[in-house]
Order: C-alpha cells, then sequence, then structure tokens
C-alpha cells in the first residue's frame, strides 16, 4: 500500500497530485495568470505565486483524494530542471512537509516526469518505445527503455517547438502563453496558405531559431504592404505556421522510427496538447502502422500527476533522497 504526494513547480504552475497505489486520486493544477500582463514568465513573481499557493494545492489535492497527511507514505517533487527560484519553492516544502511527517522523499526529474505521465492511464506503452518530448523549455526524441533507462537520441540545438509557438504568438500580439491561442486560431485556417522553411538539420536535431526568424520578416514584409495584414489572415497564418512546427517534429519522428526500428511512439509535454499534432500523429499512425500513445490533456502541461507516478515507480525500488537536497534548475537528463 503507498499513498504519494507529489509537487511539480519547475515553472509557472503550482500543482499538487495524490497517487494512491498507482491510481492518480488527485491532480490540483494552480495556473498563475499574473504573466500575461508580461508576454512571458517572470521568474520572481512566479516563485512568489507559488509560496501563495503550494499549501491551498496541498490541502485541496488532500480534499480531492480523501487521504489524511498521515497516509501519505512518501513526498515526490520535481529536482529539475527548472527556474530555481520556482524549483526551490517545491523542493523546500518537500523537505519539510516529509521531515514533519518523518517519511521518505523522492526526487524527480521533470522530463522523465513528462514521460511517464504515459503510465497514469491505459493504453501504456511498452518498452521500448520512442517519445517526442515537446515543450516550452525541450524539444527531445526520447528513447524510453525502461522506467529509469531513458537516452535522448534527438534535441534542439537553440529554441524549443513551445518557444516556436510563443516566439509566433509574441509576434501576432497574442497574449502569453501564445501555443493554445495558436492552436485556437489555426482551427479555422488554411494550413497551406504560406509556406515556412524547413530547417535543414542532420540527424534527429532540431533548430527553430532561424524558424522564428523566418515568420518574423516575413510578417514585417507583408506588413509594409498591408499594415492590416496580421488581423485580416491570423487564421491562415496560425495555421500555416502550426503545419510546418508539426511537419519539422514528425518528420524527425519518422526519421528517428526507422534508424530504431521502433513503432511504440508516445509524445509528451506542453505542446502535446496541441490539436493538429495530435491529428498529424494519429494521422501517421494509420499510414505507417505506428501504435501511438497520446496523454489526456491535464496531463500534457505541468502537472503534479506525471510527478506522482514518475515518483511511485521510483517508491517501488525504495529510491529515496536525503535531506540535504537542493533543486537543480539545468538537472541533467
Ligand atoms: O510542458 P509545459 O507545460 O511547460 C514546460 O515544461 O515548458 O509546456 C508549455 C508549452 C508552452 O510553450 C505552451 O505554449 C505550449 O506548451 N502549449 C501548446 C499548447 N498547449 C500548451 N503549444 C501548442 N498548442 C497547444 N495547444
Ligand atoms: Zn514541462
Amino acid at each position: 500500500m503507498s499513498v504519494i504526494l507529489a509537487i511539480e513547480s519547475s515553472c509557472d504552475d503550482t500543482s499538487v497530485a495524490i497517487c494512491n497505489n498507482g491510481k492518480i486520486t488527485a491532480n490540483v493544477i494552480a495556473n498563475q495568470t499574473i504573466h500575461q500582463n508580461y508576454g512571458g514568465v517572470i521568474p520572481e513573481l512566479a516563485s512568489r505565486v507559488h509560496q501563495q499557493n503550494i499549501v491551498p494545492a496541498v490541502e485541496q489535492a488532500l480534499i480531492n483524494a480523501n487521504v489524511k497527511k498521515q497516509d501519505i507514505s512518501a513526498v515526490a517533487f520535481t529536482q529539475g530542471p527548472g527556474l530555481l527560484g520556482s524549483l526551490l519553492v517545491g523542493v523546500s516544502f518537500a523537505k519539510s512537509f516529509a521531515l514533519g511527517l518523518n517519511i521518505p522523499l523522492i526526487s524527480v526529474n521533470h522530463m522523465h516526469a513528462h514521460i511517464l505521465a504515459h503510465f497514469i492511464d491505459d493504453p501504456k506503452p511498452n518498452f521500448p518505445f520512442l517519445c517526442l518530448t515537446v515543450s516550452g523549455g525541450h524539444t527531445q526524441i526520447v528513447l524510453v527503455k525502461s522506467y529509469f533507462d531513458m537516452e535522448i537520441i534527438g534535441e534542439t540545438l537553440d529554441d524549443a517547438a513551445g518557444e516556436a509557438f510563443d516566439k509566433t504568438a509574441k509576434i501576432l500580439q497574442l497574449p502569453y502563453p501564445g501555443g493554445p491561442l495558436i492552436d485556437r486560431h489555426a482551427q479555422k485556417g488554411n494550413p497551406l496558405a504560406y509556406k515556412f522553411p524547413e530547417p535543414q538539420i542532420a540527424g534527429l536535431n532540431f533548430s527553430f531559431s532561424g524558424f522564428k526568424t523566418s515568420i518574423l520578416y516575413f510578417i514585417r514584409k507583408e506588413e509594409k504592404e498591408n499594415p492590416n495584414f496580421i488581423e485580416e489572415n491570423l487564421d491562415d497564418i496560425c495555421a500555416s505556421v502550426q503545419f510546418s512546427i508539426i511537419k519539422i517534429l514528425l518528420n524527425k519522428l519518422k526519421k528517428a522510427a526507422v534508424e530504431y526500428q521502433i513503432n511504440e511512439i508516445a509524445i509528451a509535454g506542453g505542446v502535446s496538447a496541441n490539436s493538429g499534432l495530435r491529428k498529424s500523429l494519429q494521422e501517421t499512425a494509420v499510414e505507417l502502422g505506428w501504435k501511438v500513445y497520446i496523454p489526456a490533456f491535464q496531463y500534457c502541461t505541468d502537472n503534479a500527476g506525471m510527478v506522482a507516478i514518475a515518483g511511485y515507480q521510483k517508491y517501488l525500488v525504495n529510491d529515496f533522497a536525503s535531506q540535504n537536497i537542493s533543486p537543480l534548475p539545468r538537472m541533467e537528463f
């Protein structure tokens, strides 16, 4: 019998989850809206809001899961990667909570947790599988050999896919985070209206910084001829940008599947909430005979449910952390 309380505070969402014998029975996510005023996450503000949110989020999670503090077997937390100030709130809280209850601590790598979110609900992938992990800070193709043995076989050399969405949104004067808004506009637009160049990067790596610049120059050029260009063509611009990002991601994923001879394919991270990516992946699966795994929406963007399930796997093998543990903003994979 085990009850894991998990805390996620790596960026701008404060989340607390409960995992009861391998089942997620609470996943409370307190979003921080304050950053919308600034067009991006302000680290100092994020850590202050985590401090305000964390105790109410823990209390709510205990209520939702119908669990008492004394029932908790261990506390899992995101150690990194992420923003130092944000991580510090979660790590300090987890340490004090575990110390107060005299129970073990479990440290979790945020990127592993995104991947292990696939073990929350059925169907679960079979090892080994490939996971395209696409978030605001990372773009990776990971060869997942077991719960604990994962290897990055491709990654971005500069910007992440989520940044490509968010920075495009900024160019289009859409509020932060722009990814979900681009997704919404794209659903009404023509994906073939405009063409953007696909970066020519060797192997399984990605690059999005030149892509983003090409969008900026394209918009500037069009606005010279028509100052209302964005307003009049927003849906088509969003659909075309999204189409290009998905094409870049899926082309590398197809390459990886051939190279590694694997047809169990998963996606994870905030960008895996994108409706176009989810649909294109399903279509590619039919075309190439892949078995694909797409997480439920609540487990795509940052959430403690994924930290809880990752923590549960470590709990089963007694992999505990010491009370001296510190946050690791640049935690290795
Ligand atoms: O995993 P996540 O919540 O946080 C990080 O670990 O970075 O990912 C956040 C990223 C942001 O860039 C956000 O714009 C993007 O995921 N995102 C989306 C969608 N929902 C979230 N991008 C495209 N379409 C979406 N529907
Ligand atoms: Zn994340």
